[in-house]
């Protein structure tokens, strides 16, 4: 069966009808392949007047086959190369018959699908449900099917950068603008009459860059204008990758190596970088993750079976702080009505003022409508009244972290709902377990954690308590999809997954400076490993007498509890910082001086000058591969602990809560994909050095021992 139907019209023009079959998407592969080839040789024999790519599914075309991607090894990658290139060569022989060829966009076109719309000469796309791009950086990937090669002839290499670097998508307004797109239209009959009128209209055409004289915009590497940006493009790539992932690295070599040949070498250059990366361990780590277990968190892998899917409609949110305000947007935005509560009625208007001013921005930049900004502000009702949280399906608190206030704030919510109404706590540290208990029913309580700022961090942590209810967590997992967000599912434990463990790297660089290591040795060496911030600067961010507060309120807690409290070395640099009234970024002063207080106003953050006589050794050797391991190593042994408490009690919702939520290197693919590419003998070895040499927090757990015995990797069944 064939992937491409070939149907000519009345006008004597060719239809490539795309329609996988038995698929509900069209995709770049074999048959694909196979189908177009033989697609291209039945043109050869034909007269005709011109080609229309258009797609009888409701997307165009989805791209690369990523199981074959992601099954391709070095063994069988020759495989893989000569079906790309076969591929292109399909592509190359219909943009260069001398025919007209339009491709007929009717739904989004990324990756392999706006590769295969580029090589048509004229593109026509509908105006609503359209998205176009080239993402594939975003797995680790490059554009394998021409799209680096077009793109850069089109575009010129500066203006091509974000959609091939960044993977930026564009809808098709912005093609418009770029050229990229000759036309917009309303319905699927007016653009095959358009792509109809424009072969009738161009009965002979060819690729801007097939005609003799064509002149990429910006020029060629040796112009002199792109000769003085080249040799710091690399730079600015690695200043944003720190050389931890090699996609933007090959696809601006291909970008520039391909523009000093002629096409179809570039191609075949394109070809071989392209399958190179697909081989590449940190390919397989970004599809592994962002791509199988983000569909698998998708697709509801963590939510209860067989309870229907439910909306919120109406929202409670108890505290108009930083949290509650970022919740109420968040919500408001997806058309969910808010009661936003605080002591004050001016203190919640002040929550909904946080709204206010990120859609008033928005709307200046043009990127949101009057009416949409005018129907998110009505959404929210600001409120000192507990009765107006009748009828709200949710309730989400996010009062100070104090358990007595938590306990008299879940009463008063609760008297207002209805029976089956579910009541969240958004507590960073507080175990739900415990705070349900000044619910009415704690089946109907959980813990809704989400992160800062609220409006851009896409993760939530859900938190069951012992005795939350599958309907419980059912609706929490419905909500935060409702809102657009991503859920983990974890079980209840002092700082759960995401804090216990982000917990462990902050402590792990403050640790290092106690024992005189170079702070900026820290930072840098967290940078290297990948680390989107280091464990100073993020410190400062979340403040020293945060991390002070927990470990007195852990203290008492274990106390209680009758168990020991094991201290963590860094406790002693915590404390002699507090001590010196550093107590981080809100207070201007922390491990980093800030501008207004120590520096100029206006001027960037700086490690703090004193660190140097408080804590650094100068006489220390840095060495910074040590550094890199026991920022990621302690965070991953304390990531196998949750897993062994059942704290976590998956490897999906491990990986994927690990980068978005902790900032856990992306090119790891997640804290557990990165002991399993390690290698569990491996990760062994190196942590029993480490234990070794900085202390009982390294000890390998028992299940990581066995895991390696059994030969086993991390894995959801
Ligand atoms: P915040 O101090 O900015 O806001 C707390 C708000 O609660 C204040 O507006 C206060 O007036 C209000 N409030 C106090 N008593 C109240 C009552 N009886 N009824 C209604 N409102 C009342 O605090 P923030 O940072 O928003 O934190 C709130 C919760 O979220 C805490 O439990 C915190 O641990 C948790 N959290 C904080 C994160 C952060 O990065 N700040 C991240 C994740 C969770």
């Amino acid at each position: 069966m064939s992937s491409v139907i070939y149907e000519k019209d009345q006008d004597n023009i060719v239809h490539l009808i795309l329609d996988k079959p038995n698929a509900g998407a069209n995709l770049m592969d074999n048959e694909f392949t196979d189908s177009l080839s033989a697609a291209v040789e039945q043109l050869s024999q034909d007269d005709y007047a011109g080609v229309i790519f258009r797609s009888a599914k409701s997307t165009f075309f989805a791209g690369g086959n990523l199981d074959d991607l992601f099954t391709t090894q070095k063994e069988n990658a020759d495989q893989l190369y000569d079906m790309v290139n076969r591929l292109k060569l399909a592509m190359r022989e219909i943009e260069t018959q001398g025919k007209p060829v339009v491709a007929c966009i009717n739904g989004a076109a990324l990756g392999g699908g706006w590769e295969l719309a580029l090589s048509a000469h004229y593109r026509i796309a509908l105006n609503k449900g359209v998205i176009l791009g080239l993402p594939e950086v975003t797995l680790g990937l490059l554009p394998g099917g021409g799209g680096v090669i077009r793109m850069t002839r089109l575009l010129g290499v500066q203006a091509a950068m974000p959609f091939l670097l960044e993977g930026k998508q564009f809808k098709p307004e912005k093609g418009l603008e770029l050229g990229l797109i000759n036309e917009i239209v309303d319905t699927p009959e007016a653009m095959l009459e358009a792509a109809v009128n424009w072969i009738k209209a161009n009965p002979t055409a060819a690729q801007v860059y097939d005609v003799k004289g064509y002149k990429v915009p910006g020029g060629k590497p040796n112009h002199p204008g792109l000769a003085k940006m080249l040799p710091i493009a690399p730079a600015m790539v690695r200043a944003k990758t720190k050389g931890t992932l090699p996609a933007p690295e090959s696809i601006l070599a291909v970008m520039v190596e391909g523009l000093q040949v002629d096409i179809d070498t570039a191609m075949r250059i394109e070809s071989r970088y392209f399958v190179e990366l697909v081989c590449s361990q940190v390919a397989k780590n970004m599809i592994g993750t962002f791509w199988y277990q983000m569909n698998e968190i998708k697709a509801g892998a963590a939510r209860p079976d067989n309870i229907e899917r439910k909306k919120v409609n109406k929202l409670g949110v108890l505290g108009a702080g930083m949290m509650g305000a970022g919740i109420a947007y968040s919500s408001a935005m997806k058309g969910i009505e808010v009661v936003l509560k605080d002591v004050s009625l001016e203190n919640a208007e002040k929550g909904k003022v946080y709204s206010q001013n990120i859609v008033d921005k928005k709307l200046a930049k043009g990127r949101l409508s009057q009416e949409k900004r005018d129907a998110l502000l009505n959404n929210i009702l600001p409120t000192d009244n507990a009765q107006q949280l009748a009828g709200c399906d949710l309730v989400i608190e996010a009062v100070f972290e104090n358990r007595e206030l938590k306990a008299k704030v879940t009463e008063e919510a609760e008297a207002q709902l209805s029976p089956s109404a579910v009541f969240a706590s958004n507590t960073s540290t507080l175990p739900i377990t415990g705070l349900a208990e000044a619910s009415r029913k704690a089946e109907n309580f959980i813990g809704l954690h989400f992160f800062s700022p609220v409006d851009k961090m896409p993760l939530v942590e859900i938190i069951c308590g012992e005795k939350t209810s599958a309907e419980t967590l059912a609706l929490a997992y419905d909500y935060v999809q409702q809102i657009g967000k991503t859920p983990i599912v974890v079980n209840d434990s002092r700082g759960f997954y995401t804090s216990r463990v982000f917990g462990t790297f902050a402590n792990e660089g403050i640790a290092m400076l106690g024992e005189g290591i170079s702070a900026a040795a820290i930072e840098n060496g967290a940078f290297l490993a990948g680390f989107p911030v280091g464990p100073l600067a993020v410190t400062d961010e979340v403040s020293l007498t945060l991390l002070e507060k927990i470990r007195k309120q852990t203290m008492l807690d274990m106390e209680a509890e009758g168990k020991d409290y094991v201290h963590h070395p860094a406790e002693s640099t915590v404390d002699k910082m507090v001590s010196l009234q550093r107590e981080g970024k809100l207070a201007g002063a922390g491990f980093y001086s800030y501008a207004d207080k120590e520096l100029a106003k206006g001027s960037k953050k700086k490690l703090w000058s004193g660190l140097k006589d408080t804590f650094e050794d100068s006489s220390k050797a840095i060495d910074l591969s040590e550094i890199k391991d026991r920022l990621l190593y302690i965070q991953a042994i304390e990531t196998v602990r949750c897993l062994e408490e059942n704290v976590l009690t998956s490897v999906r919702d491990a990986n994927i809560g690990s980068i978005m939520g902790i900032g856990y290197p992306v090119w790891t693919g997640g804290i557990l994909q990165f002991i399993n590419q390690v290698g569990l003998e491996s990760f062994i070895a190196r942590a029993e050095q480490l234990h070794e040499s900085c202390g009982e927090r390294f000890k390998v757990p028992t299940l990581l021992k066995q895991m390696a015995k059994d030969q086993m990797i991390f894995e959801d069944k």
